[in-house]
């Protein structure tokens, strides 16, 4: 088959793309004018339109079966790429790598079973999905080895991204990998201490803005290219692809048996996103015939895609954010348009839940002997309203994923907030101390 080529006008400082010869293994898409660019394109997004991209992947030349066969052989290596929970699905990630991919490995998270978090949420078939297993403590390693392959692909000579966090922390990991100099800019004041202690630490360079997330994610934008700097936010497509190896990895996990819903935090939104397009990819490519349906929770004060579904998502909402959750403390989420896509077609929902709710959601998931941050808690949080309202059913087989780890924020747990537990007690170190102290623990 050939194709024509699309795209009209010139590039900013590339040949244009003409896909006059057979389609290749990837390529990208803008999806707002529809323009076509390489795949290789050092730009991240549309050269015509500055819209957000797509990568599409040409089908693969195995499917159905046959693939899944060949991802479950991949289960257990350790001697190679594959090993990652990313790159073993690397055909239908990024089938046209041509480098060795920057990988920890990562992925491989648990799929666990806790009945206390079953009985609490009102779904007794409850699975939670354990991102916070990952190298650097959340899922955002996933999108990140991609991302940074794709960087080493194109020859960036440094990269870059806002964030709450954990993105921050996960590039200043990957990019110390691949050897290359990474900028973050954080929202000052707004970022629990262990991603920014993470990114510290891995190397990055990190810039503290007097401003919030959205203000840092701007300015990323605006300025990476002039500066020379690959963005590795989740604007850049090849994040998403990564990231949608979290639903492979949960569907193989459950012998690809297809849940009813599947729960996620929301706040960029690019993972809903990256779920969406990943259960629209398993269902072309024949390795699930139906779509679980997605959840997806925001925290109260940083609800504009809750308000947006409300509407029947009519306009898109811009809100002042404000939350414990600072992983989710976004108003203006970027990947808007592709999450709408992502509830459409998984026939989804978004519900918002309020600060109170998360943190006694975190407690329980804590003392579970589970533990993850307030971010990931936002799943349990909603997931519980959507059983008592009756729209997950109690019947359902329900998979919540837990975005990131509990030392994420080791201030919300000394904080005492949300029943967390009581301040330590300090003591002398004689024997009378401790029959005090045990006595006190006694008596409550
Ligand atoms: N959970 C955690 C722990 C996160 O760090 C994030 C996003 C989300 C959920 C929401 O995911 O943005 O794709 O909807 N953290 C980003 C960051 C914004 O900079 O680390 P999303």
């Amino acid at each position: 088959m050939r194709y024509p080529n699309r795209r009209t006008g010139p590039g900013r400082g590339s040949s244009p793309v003409s896909f006059t010869t057979p389609r290749p293994a990837s390529w990208q898409v803008c999806l707002q004018c529809g323009n076509e660019m390489v795949e290789t394109d050092a730009t991240i997004r549309c050269r015509e339109c500055r819209g957000l991209l797509e990568v599409r992947h040409r089908r693969p030349e195995l499917a159905g079966p046959v693939l899944r066969a060949l991802f479950q052989t991949r289960c257990c290596t350790r001697h190679d790429t594959t090993a990652s929970g990313v790159w073993r699905f690397r055909e239908i990630v990024l089938p046209g790598a041509d480098v060795e991919p920057v990988t920890y490995p990562e992925g491989n998270t648990p799929l666990l079973y806790r009945p206390a978090l079953a009985e609490w949420a009102g779904t007794p078939d409850l699975f939670l999905k354990h991102e916070g297993h990952n190298p650097t403590g959340s899922f955002k390693d996933r999108g990140m080895t991609v991302g940074m392959t794709q960087a080493r692909r194109i020859g960036a000579r440094m990269v870059g991204c806002a964030s709450t966090g954990n993105t921050s922390a996960s590039l200043a990991a990957y990019a110390a990998q691949a050897g290359l100099p990474a900028l973050v800019l954080v929202p000052s004041g707004k970022v629990a201490l262990g991603k920014l202690a993470q990114s510290v630490g891995y190397g990055a360079s990190v810039v503290a803005v007097r401003g919030d997330f959205d203000a840092c994610l701007r300015l990323a934008d605006e300025a990476s290219e002039r500066l020379g700097i690959y963005l590795l936010n989740s604007v850049n497509p090849f994040r998403l692809e990564g990231q949608k190896t979290i639903v492979f990895e949960i569907l193989q996990q459950l012998g690809w048996e297809v849940p009813d819903w599947i729960v996620l935090p929301g706040g960029n939104l690019g993972n809903t996103a990256a779920f969406g397009k990943a259960l629209e990819e398993a269902r072309d490519w024949g390795l699930i015939d139906e779509l679980p349906r997605l959840a997806v929770v925001q925290a109260e004060g940083a609800a504009p895609f809750a308000r947006g579904f409300a509407e029947g998502f009519k306009e898109r909402h811009r809100v002042r954010a404000e939350t414990v959750a600072t992983a989710i403390r976004i108003g203006d989420p970027a990947s808007w348009d592709r999450a709408v896509r992502a509830i459409r077609t998984t026939d989804g929902v978004v519900v918002s839940v309020p600060d109170a709710e998360i943190l006694e959601a975190k407690s329980v998931i804590d003392r579970a002997g589970v533990g993850c941050e307030p971010a990931s808690a936002a799943s349990l949080a909603g997931l519980r309203r959507l059983a008592a309202a009756g729209t997950v059913s109690a019947n359902a087989r329900v998979v919540a994923v837990l975005t990131g780890h509990m030392l994420k924020d080791p201030d919300i747990l000394l904080s005492g907030a949300g029943g967390h537990s009581a301040p330590i007690d300090e003591i002398d170190a004689s024997t009378e101390a401790l029959e005090a102290a045990v006595g006190r623990i006694a008596g409550g």
